[in-house]
Formats: C-alpha cells, structure tokens, sequence
C-alpha cells in the first residue's frame, strides 16, 4: 500500500531519480592519472552500492591500467605496498587482504568495469576509494561516504 502511493508520487512528480536513492555510481579514469569525482556519498538507505569504472583515456592498462578499491583510508598506504609486490596479474590487490573491502579487476583504455559490495562493509569510516596501480594513488583517491 505504502509502496504504491510513494510509486504514484514518484510519477505525479516526474522526477524518480531525484526521490529514489541511487546506490551506484559511476565514474572515470583517464589517461593523466586522474578521476573525474573526488568524493562519493552513499545513501544509508543502500543495500549494496556499486562503482561503475570507465577508463575513458587510451593508454593500455600495462601502462596506464586503472582499478578501484574501497578501504579505510589509513589502510590505503599498506594496501597500495602490498598490491605493488602482488603484481598485475592479481589487479594490483593482495589476495586475501582482509583490509580490502571490496576492489574491481584493473583495466585499459576504452574498458569500463564495475563492483558491488554491501554498504554495512564500510562501517563508520572514514573510507577511500583509490586506484592501486603503482603510484596511482597519490592522485587517484577519494572519500566514500555513508550519508
Ligand atoms: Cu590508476
């Protein structure tokens, strides 16, 4: 019953993704090591929230290779250092690390990517979602935020 008047307001009004929370996100990387949004809001009224990725640049992903991980942000240093030794090959990410909440496969130029996790997982924070390409993170980082 609830459900059906908030339906019936959404379409009185016009304007359903301005009432509905939006529990993804979509965002960039480019080829000059950068992001295009420096924090994220998540709504507490979130389930799961997804990160859409799109590398939008052109350089190949041995180069210029782009991901996104969610941690703490005192965690992003170690992160960072242990995803270097781990390599490529595990998408920059230590297998296993249990101060990753959630990380999406690293990809190239032109590819777009995505991951979904539980909102619960980010807890009180304060949390970043970073890039963990080697040397990325000095600039691809940014805040994640349970609103
Ligand atoms: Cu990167």
């Amino acid at each position: 019953m609830i459900r059906k008047i908030l339906f019936a307001s959404v379409l009185m009004l016009g304007a359903p993704a301005a009432m509905a929370a939006a529990c993804s996100v979509d965002i960039e990387g480019n080829d000059a090591m950068k992001f295009n949004v420096a924090n994220i809001d998540v709504s507490k009224s979130c389930k799961d929230f997804t990160i859409n990725l799109k590398h939008t640049g052109q350089l190949p992903k041995v180069a210029m290779g782009h991901n996104v991980v969610i941690a703490a942000t005192a965690d992003i240093k170690g992160i960072d250092a242990d995803g270097i030794k781990a390599g490529a090959a595990a998408d920059y990410v230590k297998a296993g690390d249990s101060r990753v909440i959630a990380h999406s496969k690293l990809i190239g130029g032109g590819e777009s990517t995505s991951v979904t996790f539980p909102v619960a997982k980010l807890g009180a924070g304060p949390n970043s979602f970073f890039c963990s390409f080697p040397g990325h993170s000095a600039l691809m980082k940014g805040t994640i935020t349970v609103k």
